[in-house]
């Protein structure tokens, strides 16, 4: 990771982007690779979370909804090198410069797929995931639309992780259904990003643990 973020922190190199989400317009379809290190979520602690919840629970597979370019893919993946990591973008331009640096980490355990969410979820491989990083479109309409899209794909102990349950109302708003939804029996929320887990061996329970 340290080497990811030497090459990326500050450089001025641009990219056009596509954007299927809900970029920012004031930002135009331009950036460059500093200013979307800048932005990423992963990079610090919530990038250590994503590692540490590989490495100890051992997770054996992990999906991930925006690759950018690819500061989560690589927690996630470098967390346990055994897992298979796969990572879904729809911005072709984006998506080249995580598998270049997937390339140079020499990590082969990241499998990309091009493509918008919903074009590309129904056309996963059957099996379920161990975590789940939903990290792009932040739109709360939407992000719980990939959550029943995704059900199929979790057992009882899958980690919903969700990017910016704070960025703006409709976000907040999926956010607290997810905490009153009967179906999630834990939700943790850790103020950026929330964790939503099934487990319905257990009571229903919220924890606010803000990071
Ligand atoms: C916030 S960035 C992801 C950051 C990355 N997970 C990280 O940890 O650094 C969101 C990404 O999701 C992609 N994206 C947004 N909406 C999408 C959609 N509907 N389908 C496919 N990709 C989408 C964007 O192109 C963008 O690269």
């Amino acid at each position: 990771m340290a080497s990811l973020k030497s090459r990326l922190k500050g450089n001025q190199r641009t990219i056009e982007i596509t954007d299927h989400g809900v970029g920012s317009k004031r930002m135009g379809n331009t950036r460059s690779l500093g200013q979307l290190y800048k932005n990423s979520s992963s990079k610090g602690k919530y990038g250590k979370l994503l590692f540490q919840l590989m490495q100890h629970y051992k997770l054996e597979s992990a999906l991930e909804l925006g690759t950018s370019i690819g500061i989560g893919s690589v927690s996630l993946s470098t967390g346990n090198e055994a897992a298979s990591v796969t990572t879904i973008e729809g911005c072709p331009s984006t998506r080249k410069e995580a598998l270049s640096n997937f390339e140079l980490l020499g990590l082969t355990n990241i499998h990309s797929l091009e493509g918008t969410f919903s074009e590309v979820i129904p056309k996963l491989d059957k099996g379920t995931y161990d975590l789940i990083f939903i990290d792009g479109h932040h739109d709360g309409v939407a992000t719980l639309e990939y959550i029943e899209q995704l059900l199929p794909y979790t057992h009882d102990d899958t980690f919903f992780i969700l990017d910016d349950i704070r960025w703006s109302s409709s976000m907040q708003s999926a956010w607290e259904q997810l905490k009153e939804d009967e179906r999630f029996h834990v939700t943790i929320d850790l103020f950026r990003m929330g964790i939503v887990l099934l487990r319905p061996q257990q009571e229903k329970e919220h924890f606010d643990i803000l990071l």
